[in-house]
């Protein structure tokens, strides 16, 4: 844990010394399922922080309620002091938050480049396909392909930015999924579990690139099933549980917390939460 927690009490819902997001009573709920009942929750600025918790706890849902996609019932949400309620995923992004995207079908069937164009084109609001065709870009067009050329070569995906997104391995597509959020330059990345579908192979460069985005001053909000890489990167791990947050802290001491055990019995999640899992 970095200092940055080091006033910060270990319980669901507490308050951070420097906050970047702040959600308060966020509630959505599918007919009569309750999928999202938050009634704190904060994000410390340039720390990495994990959302944990069993399959079908919330926490995609919730991702989608902080960026747009979704709308709560009720609820209300701050980006560095700005509401976000009602606000559009563009906005959102050009906000300077950004949650990276699956690559969809669509983003299948289009180059790696074509991809890196599109992260940038949701920052700028230009419309989604006018944003593929030569010369619409004009003045920016080549400002953004070197920018788009820096962030592949460090993501190692040059050699592939004429090939379609869709011949790309599981990690390289995490990769290309990373690289393309951050051609809008955000302050703050979201990621719905990384790791999933990655190679061992990949797996450290993976998370040495988002520790680097740490070390750049970045604030990282990660999804992720895999404890290992929650122990080994987060500063501090949120956990939700059937739509609520039900204990916070910084990794060693929360998933020995018998509230979170319990959630992941209760759900038959077949996680390890042991310290030599991995
Ligand atoms: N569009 C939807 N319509 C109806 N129910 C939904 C919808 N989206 C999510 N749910 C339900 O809301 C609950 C929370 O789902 P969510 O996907 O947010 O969980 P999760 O924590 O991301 O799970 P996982 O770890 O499996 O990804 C689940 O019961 C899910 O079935
Ligand atoms: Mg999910």
């Amino acid at each position: 844990m970095t200092d940055a927690f080091a006033s910060v009490p270990h319980e669901p819902g507490a308050p951070k010394p420097d906050p970047i997001v702040t959600a308060k009573n966020v509630h959505r709920h599918f007919g009569g399922l309750t999928a999202v009942d938050v009634e704190h929750f904060e994000v410390q600025r340039h720390q990495i922080t994990a959302l944990i918790g069993p399959n079908g706890a919330g926490k995609s849902t919730f991702f989608n309620l902080l960026t747009g996609f979704d709308k709560p019932q009720t609820g209300e949400w701050m980006f560095n002091g700005h509401s976000l309620v009602g606000t559009s995923p563009a906005k959102i992004a050009r906000a300077g938050k950004v949650r990276t995207f699956q690559l969809t079908k669509a983003l299948n069937r289009m180059t790696v480049l074509e991809n890196m164009r599109l992260g940038a084109a949701q920052q700028s609001g230009e419309n989604f396909f006018r944003a593929l065709v030569p010369g619409t870009w004009k003045k920016q067009e080549s400002e953004i392909t070197d920018k788009a050329e820096v962030l592949l070569k460090r993501f190692k995906l040059w050699e592939k930015r004429d090939d379609y997104a869709g011949s790309l391995s599981g990690g390289q597509r995490k990769l290309l999924e990373m690289a393309r959020a951050l051609m809008s330059d955000p302050e703050m990345i979201m990621l719905d579990e990384p790791m999933a579908g990655v190679n061992p192979a990949l797996t450290e460069s993976l998370l040495d690139h988002i520790v680097e985005l740490k070390d750049e001053g970045k604030t990282i909000l990660f999804v992720e099933h895999d404890m290992h890489m929650v122990r080994r990167i987060s500063d501090w791990v949120v956990v939700m549980a059937e739509g609520k947050i039900i204990a916070e802290g910084p990794p060693q001491t929360v998933m020995s917390n018998p509230a979170v055990q319990d959630a992941y019995l209760g759900a038959h999640h077949d996680t390890d939460l042991s310290e030599d899992a991995s």
